[in-house]
């Protein structure tokens, strides 16, 4: 096999963890076994199969594992018959450890039951087991829940209005339960979350993902819009352009710095309230170019919607101590079902 560099790299390093990304197809368990083989055959150090541990996501992967090193074993040893030491990690092929993570896992546990304190009868329960004990423990909860009537479950409840609402927040907490899975550490997550909720439920908004996001891309939108604001006033001056527009194509420039200046939402949102666009003063088509003309004036009408349409008419449309309550009262809402997560993992 002619390997190509990076190939030849992960082949040969040695010493170090090594995470290998690359497309399907592209000769992963390939290098892999080629790997492998180079353990083997390592001329100061060599490593027994039995001292490998080949973890694979499925099955069919770990069997193609085995055959495909089976295979390098004996293209090694048809070339050089007299190796031993070859012919009998060939011999001890079908014992190595090339197995899915999950049966590693379970020999691990089955071999050490006693100081896990698990029932050695245990057995690992299927996907959908799985999800009905889930489901059978959210509805008892759900139930003590209702019997404990706590304040804070009854907003969160008080929000679902309608029928199922159970079912809608068991369904919702298995979600968030299934993405803190996802993460590193699962309930540590979660309880970063309940405290970023408690935070935006205090009315503190800066440092918060959406709201940064939200300032940011407004902000964005209007740099993005001054360049082309400059060009219309300058065309508005060239010979033949509407200068007419120059008075409100410079207002509008003045508007988009002005969004730019901004950093948190009180100010953006008072800076934005105030702007107004009056009507652009007339054109006279003998004296001005008429392509000049409907350029600036789509400059212009394209920023004028975004100041009134998404601005003021969305983004901005809360006053910022509204923003601030209805913020608050989502967070309410959310740090409860995180709660409940948190419970209902533990359970
Ligand atoms: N440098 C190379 N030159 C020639 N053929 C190669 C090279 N590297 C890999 N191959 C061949 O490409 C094919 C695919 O390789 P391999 O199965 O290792 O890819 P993979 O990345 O593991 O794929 P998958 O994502 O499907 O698991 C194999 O037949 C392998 O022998
Ligand atoms: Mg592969």
């Amino acid at each position: 096999m002619n390997w190509s560099e990076e190939q030849k790299k992960v082949i040969e390093t040695r010493g170090c963890n090594l995470l290998v990304s690359a497309a399907a197809g592209s000769g992963k368990t390939a290098v892999l076994v080629e790997r492998i083989i180079g353990l083997i055959t390592d001329p100061t150090d060599p490593v027994s199969l039995d001292e490998l541990l080949v973890m694979t996501f499925t099955r069919a992967a770990a069997e193609e594992m085995r055959e495909r090193v089976g295979r390098a074993l004996s293209e090694r040893i048809e070339k050089d018959p007299e190796n031993s030491w070859l012919k009998l990690q060939r011999a001890i092929l079908p014992r190595a450890r090339i197995a899915t993570i999950d049966s590693v896992c379970q020999n691990l546990i089955r071999q050490y039951y006693q100081e896990l304190e698990i029932d050695p009868g245990f057995r690992a329960a299927e996907e959908s087991e799985l999800k009905l004990l889930r489901m059978d423990i959210l509805k008892k909860m759900m139930e003590e829940l209702h019997e404990e009537a706590d304040e804070e479950f009854l907003n969160l409840v008080d929000s679902f209005s309608g029928n199922g609402m159970d079912e809608r927040i068991s369904v919702l907490i298995e979600k968030l339960s299934s993405f803190a899975d996802s993460c590193e550490w699962p309930d540590r997550f979660l309880l970063e979350q309940e405290e970023i909720c408690q935070k935006e439920e205090d009315g503190e908004l800066s440092g918060l993902s959406w709201y940064e996001s939200v300032l940011s891309s407004i902000i964005e939108s209007a740099r993005e819009y001054l360049p082309l604001l400059l060009r219309a006033e300058e065309v508005c001056e060239e010979p033949g352009g509407p200068d007419p527009y120059l008075e409100g194509v410079r207002e509008s420039i003045s508007y988009a710095r002005a969004i730019m200046g901004c950093s948190a939402y009180e100010e953006l949102w008072s800076t934005v309230q105030q702007m107004r666009f009056p009507a652009l003063k007339r054109t006279n088509k003998n004296k001005h170019d008429p392509e000049m003309t409907a350029y600036v004036k789509t400059v212009r009408d394209s920023f004028k919607s975004f100041v009134t349409e998404k601005l003021q008419g969305k983004f901005l449309l809360l006053k910022p101590e509204d923003l601030k309550l209805s913020a608050a009262g989502a967070a309410r809402v959310n740090r409860e079902l995180i709660r409940l997560t948190r419970i209902g993992r533990e359970s």
